[in-house]
């Protein structure tokens, strides 16, 4: 949880401070004024990297040299960052220079929910298993182990099928790739059997129009139900040969929710759909307090888009109710302030600046 945000250079923003609740923090302005990068700057803190371009050269402020971005987390530990477009990227972690990003992942579970989040159901599969691999890189520590192995035996799978080795010599890493892959299998199927609990219960609230479903999870391994992995991997070497890479495997895995066993994108609403993309990142963020008691972040760019006001306010009392810390943007001033006053705070940004606050 931020207990503290301070950010300088970044976007539109030259200089700003703010003390967020640790509830609903609600960002109001206009087009244009800072919202989206204020978002940006705590997604930078958490994860490294920003959601809009891969070149942080381009959220360093037009004419300066750095940005900046520091934040006290929970138990008051100092996370602060910068980029230089000379030096680059440096981060500190507690007065201390950090080696590995995902240290700093540990330390702020994030989820972002864009403001098109809706084409969660149109984007591959590698978005929803992104999604669903968060949850498991905070609750399930030997997921990242399994994961980080199979990733590493894969390229060298792969590189020895580019460099036409012989079969035998491709086949020597079946073995190992297979074992990971039946493990990250087992992990991702039980993470999808809570997260579906979890998921109903919030979906029925944020949807009445769908409290009466029934909701089922449908999940593709990615490989054929009838065989191992390792037998897969041995009856398509030829084909993997011929494509030049690993086709079957953990990292062609897919996963959905179906409502009344018909996929949500051939009967949702945009509206509902953007529900159910939120329902499925609070579901998350449930499931990390009750297995890591970790309290995670969410950041909601733009919750007014597709939705009317009784589905937002919908979305802020499901939220207030959960042990999340929220950053919520929207350019409608007449969002109601959300449940519990006491754990909430309203910031109105303009042209990069914080003009006026109540929390
Ligand atoms: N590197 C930059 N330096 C200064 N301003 C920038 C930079 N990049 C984008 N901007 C401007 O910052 C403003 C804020 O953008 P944004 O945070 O997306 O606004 P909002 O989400 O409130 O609509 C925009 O006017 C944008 O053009
Ligand atoms: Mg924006």
């Amino acid at each position: 949880m931020l207990s503290q945000l301070t950010l300088s250079s970044l976007r539109n923003i030259s200089a700003l401070s703010i003390q967020p609740a640790p509830g609903i923090n609600l960002i109001l302005g206009e087009n244009g004024s800072g919202k989206t990068s204020l978002l940006e700057a705590i997604h930078l803190l958490g994860l490294g990297r920003s959601f809009r371009t891969r070149a942080l050269k381009n959220v360093v402020q037009f004419g300066q040299q750095q940005l900046q971005v520091i934040a006290k987390t929970k138990a008051d530990i100092p996370v602060g960052l910068q980029f230089d477009l000379n030096t680059g990227l440096q981060i500190r972690l507690n007065s201390a220079p950090l080696k590995r990003l995902s240290e700093l992942a540990i330390q702020l579970p994030l989820q972002l929910i864009p403001a098109n989040c809706h084409q969660f159901f149109e984007q591959g599969p590698r978005y929803r298993r992104q999604l669903l691999d968060w949850g498991l890189f905070h609750v399930e520590p030997s997921f990242n182990f399994h994961w980080q192995s199979y990733k590493k035996i894969l390229q060298q799978r792969n590189s020895a099928i580019r460099q036409h080795k012989k079969t035998q010599e491709i086949e020597l890493w079946n073995a190992h790739l297979s074992s990971h892959g039946e493990q990250i299998t087992l992990l991702r199927q039980k993470q999808l059997e809570k997260l579906l609990m979890e998921f109903e219960f919030l979906f029925s609230s944020l949807c009445p129009a769908y409290s009466e479903a029934t909701f089922s999870l449908k999940y593709r391994t990615g490989w054929p139900k009838d065989r191992s992995l390792e037998e897969t991997l041995k009856l398509t070497v030829e084909r993997d040969k011929q494509l030049g890479y690993t086709r079957s495997g953990s990292h062609a895995a897919d996963w959905s929710f179906q409502v009344n066993d018909v996929n949500p994108i051939d009967i949702f609403s945009r509206g509902q759909q953007k529900l159910f993309f939120l329902a499925l990142c609070m579901a998350q963020a449930k499931i990390t307090k009750v297995m890591k008691n970790e309290n995670s972040i969410l950041l909601l760019d733009d919750i007014s888009s597709e939705l009317d006001q009784h589905h937002q306010q919908r979305v802020l009392a499901e939220l207030s109710a959960l042990p999340v810390q929220s950053f919520i943007t929207s350019t409608d001033h007449k969002l109601m302030r959300p449940i519990s006053e006491d754990k909430s705070a309203v910031f109105h940004v303009k042209h990069g600046a914080i003009s006026d606050s109540d929390g």
